[in-house]
């Protein structure tokens, strides 16, 4: 029997992503004290300092590179690690769920990290932190239903920086609940929280050398370790040009195929008939897509509106998006923090720029005090007429409207799936019929109904996408940590 204290899974947040009186009075206290909390220093060469890219004048902390030298001895070291088989299911388990309390009892170290190196508002940041947690019970209970069979080995852990925590510590989490060592490779851009969190993991107990985290550029790190023959399974979320990479590269190992388990971004659309209720479709589509400054691969991108109430739906958004206040992401008023960097600002504007010229602009929300000294977008409203017009997954707070008349239903489903991605899609109608049309029609990973389209539920709402978004298995599902075991002839459990 496997020693957990809660046998059953039950996820640290509710399905509408709500907060209680408790969390906003604990989010205040932050607030205040947040402006005098510590850098974050990392032992060695300390040659990348890290700036907020809420405000470039703000030193985070510092941190080193690994050499090819230090991410060759990082992989033989896991693979040693993994070679000692001595940490079996039961040790594994406990590990995960005292890693989730550690998470929880760090809240507000998590938090500030997460809005000083990340741009997180500190609402974000909470949500980030119980994700975390959410993944390690997760997993940790699905230890207790392992099939039979044996690890893969070493796990490459590819992670992003706009789940600096969540993602980094869910993929992680999985691939030891399935028994495997992990070479973790995070996002340049929030190393530092990498670095705490993988502390952390090593006071909760984690055996000597069963995580490495590797510090180094993407093109570096993915050079070095890709190819390498001791790699043998890969999780991968980010986008869609480096998953591509990826399976490229390993389709040139000549050992055997392995699994990449593949999350990408998407073109998520919502379409919004003429029975939707206005006031909670406004709503959703300012979280949707505006929160998180759209960095989400869940967010809001188009959002078809039917032709008869469209002119009413744009007028309230517009008034919505004079409500949103950008700033600051350590003040709780917050609504909208920084992009992540300078080059995501240089794309937006590339984006805005050209539809400029072959778009309509709607609404442009207020900008950031002038004052700020951040990577800071102001949200934008503009008019498309044709998905076509969106090649690529705009990373940022950009929604673009599509109007549609009632009997264009099917040509609107038709555009959704011809553009390939199949990440989220949000739905609002009062027509049954309407919803169950669309969610079988069109070809996605997560489909919300009457709600906004962000902020899956671990357990609850496992999250993954098809086509161009996504391979599967979905993360937080049932799936996923057997995916990172052999089911071949090895014996037993292990
Ligand atoms: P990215 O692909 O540039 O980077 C993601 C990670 O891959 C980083 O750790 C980066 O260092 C690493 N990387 C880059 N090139 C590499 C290479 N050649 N070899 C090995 N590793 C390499 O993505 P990004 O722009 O930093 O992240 C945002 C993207 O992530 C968006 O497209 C977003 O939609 C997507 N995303 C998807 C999900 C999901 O669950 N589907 C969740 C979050 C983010
Ligand atoms: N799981 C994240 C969300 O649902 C990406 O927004």
């Amino acid at each position: 029997a496997i020693a957990a204290p809660r046998a059953l899974y039950a996820p640290a947040r509710d399905n509408s992503g709500g907060f209680d009186v408790s969390d906003i009075c604990a989010l205040q206290r932050l607030d205040d004290a947040a402006r005098t909390l510590p850098t974050y220093e990392h032992a060695g060469r300390a040659e990348q300092t890290v700036y907020s890219p809420a405000d470039i004048r703000q030193r985070v902390g510092s941190f080193a590179w690994d050499s090819t030298a230090s991410m060759q001895d990082k992989l033989a070291r896991a693979q040693r690690a993994f070679a000692r088989k001595d940490w079996l299911a039961p040790a594994r388990a406990a590990f995960l769920l005292r890693l989730a309390d550690a998470l929880e009892a760090e809240q507000a170290h998590w938090i500030d990290l997460c809005a000083r190196e990340a741009g997180k508002t500190l609402l974000d940041g909470l949500a980030e932190v119980r994700e975390a947690a959410d993944f390690c019970r997760y997993y940790a209970a699905q230890i207790q239903r392992l099939p039979p069979g044996r690890p893969h080995g070493v796990v490459l852990c590819i992670s992003p920086w706009n789940f600096p925590l969540a993602i980094f510590i869910g993929q992680i989490t999985a691939a030891l609940a399935a028994g495997n060592a992990v070479l973790a490779k995070p996002a340049e851009q929030t190393s530092l929280m990498a670095l705490h969190a993988l502390k952390l993991m090593q006071t909760c107990g984690l055996p000597p050398d069963r995580v490495q985290c590797v510090i180094a550029p993407g093109a570096d790190a993915g050079r070095v370790l890709v190819p390498d023959c001791r790699i043998q399974a890969v999780l991968f979320t980010g986008s869609n040009r480096t998953a591509r990479w990826l399976f490229r590269t390993l389709a040139q190992r000549t050992d055997a195929p392995i699994p990449l388990v593949a999350e990408t971004g998407g073109q998520n659309a919502l379409i919004a008939d003429s029975t939707a209720l206005a006031e909670q479709l406004v709503d959703d589509v300012i979280r949707s897509g505006f929160h998180s400054a759209g960095q989400r691969c869940s967010a809001l991108r188009v959002l078809f509106l039917q032709a008869d109430t469209a002119d009413r739906v744009i007028e309230l958004i517009k008034g919505a998006m004079d409500e949103l206040k950008l700033g600051s992401p350590q003040e709780l008023a917050t609504d909208v923090g920084p992009l992540i960097d300078e080059p995501a600002r240089q794309r937006l504007h590339a984006h805005c720029q050209r539809l400029d010229k072959e778009a309509r602009l709607l609404h442009v929300a207020k900008s950031a005090p002038t004052h700020s000294q951040g990577y800071f977008f102001a949200p934008r409203l503009y008019e498309i007429q044709h998905m076509k017009q969106l090649p690529e997954e705009v990373f940022g707070p950009i929604v673009h409207v599509i109007r549609y008349a009632a009997d264009e239903l099917p040509a609107v489903v038709e555009q959704i799936n011809a553009a390939g991605f199949g990440l989220t899609l949000g739905i609002h109608t009062r027509i049954q019929r309407c919803a169950d049309y669309l969610a079988a029609a069109i070809k996605v990973g997560n489909v919300y109904v009457n709600r906004d389209m962000v902020g899956a539920v671990v357990g609850v709402q496992p999250f993954g996408g098809r086509g161009l978004s996504g391979t599967g298995p979905k993360a937080g599902g049932p799936l996923y940590v057997p995916n990172l075991r052999r089911h071949d002839s090895g014996a037993g459990r292990q």
